[in-house]
């Protein structure tokens, strides 16, 4: 039988337990829907996602750009909430049918999330690309009604500009890695190479308006 060393995730589980706190994966549901601006989201990455996590790192790597991003560019709170959501759809919790933009809405859906909000996640980062490949793009449109550029193309430049560890990269070093991570032939590199112009246009674009609005 596997044996597992108590580690610092173990003592951190164990010390939320012993306060009554849910473990890591199962969200604190209450009766009303649940508040999802930057604070309440950033709340639920921590219920969701063990300390110390690459979801967790890049999740708040990509909410704190979007932050600068809304600051620079007078953008509202929803697309810092959205950035710091856009992969909790890879939480136990939420994975269901490995689509993650689209467990991930799913699973907003259920905490009361707005349709904008749920929208965003749904369809960040060429969403409709791999639900293609895996055969999920017309449940995602059905579900999701693709919500208006702006928004979704920022969220979309905050995610293509941070790592998977959270730290900000240019989108070329972002599409390097996640090729050094996937096999050429894995679902998420044929994805990726199939969306790479059409991201790295949204990309540049967003660049452009930063420049123009930090002078
Ligand atoms: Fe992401």
């Amino acid at each position: 039988m596997q044996t597992r060393t108590p580690s610092l995730t173990t003592s951190v589980v164990a010390r939320r337990a012993a306060r009554g706190r849910p473990l890591y994966g199962e969200p604190m549901h209450g009766t009303t829907p649940r508040e999802l601006g930057p604070a309440g989201a950033q709340a639920l990455l921590t219920e969701l996602f063990e300390p110390g996590a690459d979801r967790l790192a890049h999740s708040i790597g990509v909410g704190r750009r979007a932050e600068h991003v809304a600051r620079v560019l007078g953008q509202p709170e929803l697309l810092v909430s959205a950035a710091y959501l856009h992969d909790i759809g890879y939480a136990a919790a939420a994975c269901d049918t490995g689509l993650h933009q689209l467990d991930g809405a799913r699973y907003l859906r259920t905490l009361g999330a707005s349709g904008e909000l749920t929208g965003l996640v749904a369809h960040h980062t060429a969403a409709t690309v791999e639900a293609a490949e895996r055969g999920l793009d017309v449940a995602l449109r059905r579900e999701f009604p693709t919500p208006p550029g702006e928004l979704l193309d920022l969220l979309t430049y905050c995610d293509m500009t941070t790592s998977a560890r959270g730290e900000a990269v240019t989108v070329d070093e972002r599409f390097e890695r996640i090729y050094d991570r996937y096999p050429p032939d894995h679902l998420v590199s044929r994805s990726m190479q199939h969306a790479e112009p059409g991201l790295r246009r949204i990309v540049s674009g967003i660049e452009r308006r930063l420049e123009r609005s930090l002078g």
